[in-house]
């Protein structure tokens, strides 16, 4: 067998438990790319509070250099920890790592698969392996997320504060038309469910239109809708009901992590911050847990998950299939025996799923 092309890869470790999940899930990329004759170059990259803090923090500390990025958009993808960090103005570190990707990589899909691999993992009652089965497709570059805050009479109790809800056409129906593609190659309920809140928030009128008329090319795909109240209710009750969703950024958001929850935690829940044939970003759905950091504790399941749609992304679905099983089947038999943090060692996980890749 031929050695295929090398990949490059961006490892920003990031803020908290970011780093040492990171190392873990590339202890399990470097064993399984040697199995299949895969190679994988890894250019590591420092940035997160302890970088800015280090670099001046309020003082013009670094966030993410233009020079690095002009490196990374040069690579083939991005493997990212985790970012946020109390020692730094909220949101500040947030914008410039991972904002800063999501939009100057124009990653407007932010895909979330919600995947239980053992009834025990799911805090509900009753519910199968078969039942919790879904992906989201949240939007990643529109919304509130991108706007422009603003405050009027700021400190003043007549202050007014605002961050626009901005959706464009182009950006809903790009995401759209993922989400249907994907919806299609699933072939499992071949519906696709939107997420808004049009009946409130106005401006999604954009989302109702943009569905039916890019829907109305997808005649394979039936077209159902909930409202992001509702839709949260269901995946409490009826989670079996999800198939494919589409959603805005913010309502992804908030979604998603009732989606981490339902296939076990927040230890598990990976996601991939996609441009569809370019060059995407894979990270843990969890945030840094500063209190977790350097203790070997924190759980680097997610991490892994990461890893293998990144895997995926990369056209080696086989190879990403392993992984998956792996971690499935360590899950299943006990060998895992908790997504939280502490039952077992952050490395230990870590090889855990290292060797069961190897073999
Ligand atoms: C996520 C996170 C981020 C988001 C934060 C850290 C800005 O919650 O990726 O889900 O809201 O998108
Ligand atoms: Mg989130």
């Amino acid at each position: 067998m031929s050695a295929s092309r090398s990949h490059k890869i961006a490892v920003v470790g990031g803020d908290g438990i970011g780093p040492e999940v990171t190392a873990e899930a590339l202890k399990v990329l470097d064993v399984i790319s040697s199995k299949h004759d895969l190679s994988f170059e890894t250019v590591t990259y420092p940035f997160g509070t302890d970088h800015w803090l280090a670099t001046g923090g309020e003082q013009g500390g670094e966030l993410f250099p233009d020079s690095a990025f002009a490196e990374v958009e040069g690579m083939d993808a991005v493997l990212l920890g985790a970012i946020g960090d109390p020692r730094a103005p909220i949101g500040l570190v947030e914008h410039g790592v991972i904002m800063r990707m999501r939009l100057g990589l124009d990653l407007f899909v932010n895909l979330r698969p919600v995947k239980l691999y053992d009834p025990r993992l799911c805090p509900l009652k009753d519910k199968t392996t078969a039942d919790i089965d879904m992906v989201f497709v949240r939007e990643n570059t529109e919304d509130a997320y991108t706007a422009q805050p603003s405050f009027e009479n700021k400190g003043t109790p007549d202050e007014v504060a605002s961050q626009p809800m901005r959706y464009t056409r182009k950006g809903t129906e790009r995401v759209m038309r993922y989400a249907f593609d994907l919806c299609r190659k699933r072939n499992k309920s071949n519906t696709l469910l939107m997420i808004d809140k049009a009946n409130a928030v106005r401006a999604q009128d954009l989302w109702t239109r943009t569905f039916e008329e890019v829907g109305a090319e997808y005649d394979d795909i039936k077209r159902d809708h909930a409202y992001i109240d509702a839709a949260c209710m269901w995946m409490l009750k009826n989670p079996e009901w999800f198939d494919v969703a589409v959603t805005t950024n913010l309502f992804g958001d908030i979604i998603t992590d009732i989606g981490a929850m339902l296939q076990g935690g927040l230890g598990i829940a990976a996601s991939g911050n996609i441009h569809p044939g370019r060059l995407s970003l894979f990270e843990p759905i969890h945030g840094s847990a500063p209190k977790y950091k350097g203790k070997n504790v924190a759980n680097p399941v997610a991490a892994i998950m990461a890893v293998a749609m990144m895997l995926d992304h990369l056209d080696y679905g086989h190879v990403s299939a392993e992984i998956e099983t792996a971690v499935s089947t360590l899950l299943q038999n006990g060998t895992i025996k908790s997504l939280s943090a502490g039952v077992q060692s952050t490395s230990e996980i870590g090889d855990l799923v290292a060797n069961a890749v190897a073999s």
